[in-house]
């Protein structure tokens, strides 16, 4: 949005002859302008230094300083309100002059009126598409995000300071998240954001592997060790030295595993299956679970003291549905993923079909998200993916996300057994109070309470009578 966006858009009429000024005020009020008019140079500067504008209307020839300088008044702000400059008859090598600074627009006096509204709306419009493309551009110029992470809401900006931080203290790390939350992206990002970045990164799903070849695939093994165990074999943790060994799916790991593991992190020593010798190795170890590891050390599951050795730092990414600001970054990125890697037209989503995602409360989470956005760039018609292109059950769900069943119980059966039509609310209280169950269920975020509504942001801002404060 526009830094300067309000119930209406705001115009400052800068001109000296009263009359004129009146008239411009009244005529652009009358086109839905909320209008500021002031009669100097000096006059607008002071306003402009105070106030954002949309669009500044104003006279070449004032008293004292001139056109030019309010042209570059408004210049210096950012950004910069549209700028429609008056010039009189036989000034046009002056309009092109204000052309070239800086103005979009210039009309000859007098002025006609219905070419003034004209060009006020067009420059209007032209400022607010520039800003989209400004938002757009800086959501491209993100990339690749952090690491590969996608994210911009505050959650996730703080998960990403918190990464930087933790990364350089070379403690343990334990990562928790439900599915598809990002927990290998994190546990990589630590990695390469610590200073063992030149090391090695190396991974092992601890549910993956059976049992009994956990061990020596952690440890190695030397020759002969066990049955099948030809040549000897150096452990994960010894190829891990230098670096960081990531033991993913950490509640899977059996409980005879868990207490080499813990007595190898005290130590620092790992002697491999069948060896006498003990090997040191400088490795960090992050660990990542999507399972409550409490639940399962009071069910005796997993180890209590390992617990705490592995949690020196604990990194908890929040499930998607709590960060409605990322399901469109996510998936516009996953859109555009999608098109690079198959030669698909670039895809946008409607507004119909974001606003079933902000609802839906994926169960999967960003993984999931993924998914869906793979399969709707397959089959969307044209370059906008519609509802119709997201599977059911992301409508189904919708009834069933917070935001839709907070309000169920205002919504539906309004008033039950009163016979007196006074006590019956009218449209707009419900509406009201609709809109604050919204606004509780996204915390405020007025952005995301609109999408939701599927109305606009300064709607909502009528809506509730405030004024749009940015
Ligand atoms: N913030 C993000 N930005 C971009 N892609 C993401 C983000 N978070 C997750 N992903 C992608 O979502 C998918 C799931 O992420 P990941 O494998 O890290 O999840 P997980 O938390 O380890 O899940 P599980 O518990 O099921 O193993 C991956 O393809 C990953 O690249
Ligand atoms: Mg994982």
């Amino acid at each position: 949005m526009s830094g300067n966006t309000q119930t209406r858009e705001t115009v400052l009429v800068v001109e000296d002859d009263r009359g004129h000024r009146e008239l411009l005020a009244e005529e652009l009020g009358e086109a839905g302008y909320a209008v500021t008019a002031v009669a100097s140079a000096e006059d607008a500067e002071q306003v402009l230094a105070q106030h954002a504008f949309s669009l500044v209307v104003s006279d070449l020839r004032l008293p004292g300083a001139d056109g030019f300088q309010v042209l570059e008044a408004t210049r210096a702000q950012a950004p910069a309100p549209g700028f429609i400059m008056l010039t009189g008859f036989g000034t046009i090598d002056q309009a092109v002059t204000a052309l070239k600074a800086g103005a979009d627009e210039f009309l000859t006096k007098p002025v006609d009126l219905d070419h003034l509204r004209l060009a006020a709306d067009r420059v209007t419009e032209a400022r607010q598409l520039k800003a989209e493309v400004r938002r757009y551009r800086e959501v491209l110029a993100q990339g690749d995000g952090f690491h590969g992470m996608q994210g911009s809401s505050p959650a996730m900006l703080r998960l990403f300071d918190l990464i930087r931080r933790i990364a350089v203290a070379d403690g343990s790390v334990l990562i928790t998240g439900e599915s598809g939350t990002g927990k290998e992206l994190v546990a990589r990002a630590l990695h390469a954001e610590s200073p063992r970045a030149e090391g090695p990164f190396v991974a092992i799903n601890c549910a993956g592997i059976p049992e009994a070849l956990l061990e020596s695939e952690l440890l190695g093994h030397v020759a002969g060790a066990f049955s099948g165990a030809r040549g000897a074999r150096r452990g994960l943790f010894t190829e891990a030295d230098g670096g960081t060994l990531f033991l993913d799916e950490i509640a899977e790991m059996p409980t005879a595993m868990q207490s080499k593991l813990l007595r190898l992190l005290q130590d620092g020593r790992v002697r491999p299956v069948g060896s006498n010798e003990e090997i040191a190795t400088n490795v960090r170890i992050v660990a990542a679970t999507h399972q409550d590891l409490q639940t399962h050390i009071a069910e005796g599951r997993f180890r209590e003291d390992l617990y705490y050795r592995l949690e020196t730092f604990r990194i908890e990414i929040p499930p998607l549905r709590e960060r409605g600001e990322d399901v469109e970054r996510l998936a516009l990125q996953f859109l555009r993923e999608q098109s690079l890697a198959r030669g698909l037209p670039e895809r946008r989503l409607s507004p119909e079909a974001l606003r079933a995602l902000l609802r839906y409360p994926f169960p999967g989470n960003v993984r999931e998200l993924a998914s869906l956005m793979e399969r709707a760039a397959t089959l969307a018609a044209g370059e906008v993916i519609e509802p119709r292109d997201l599977p059911e059950r992301v409508f189904e769900q919708a009834g069933n996300a917070p935001a839709a069943t907070g309000a169920a119980d205002t919504a539906d059966a309004p008033v039950p057994g009163v016979a007196d039509d006074s006590q019956w609310p009218t449209l707009e209280e419900r509406e009201r109070e609709y809109i604050q169950r919204v606004l509780e269920h996204v915390g405020g975020n007025k952005q995301r309470a609109a999408r939701i509504l599927g109305i606009g942001r300064k709607t909502l801002y009528r809506k509730l009578g405030e004024t749009d404060p940015t």
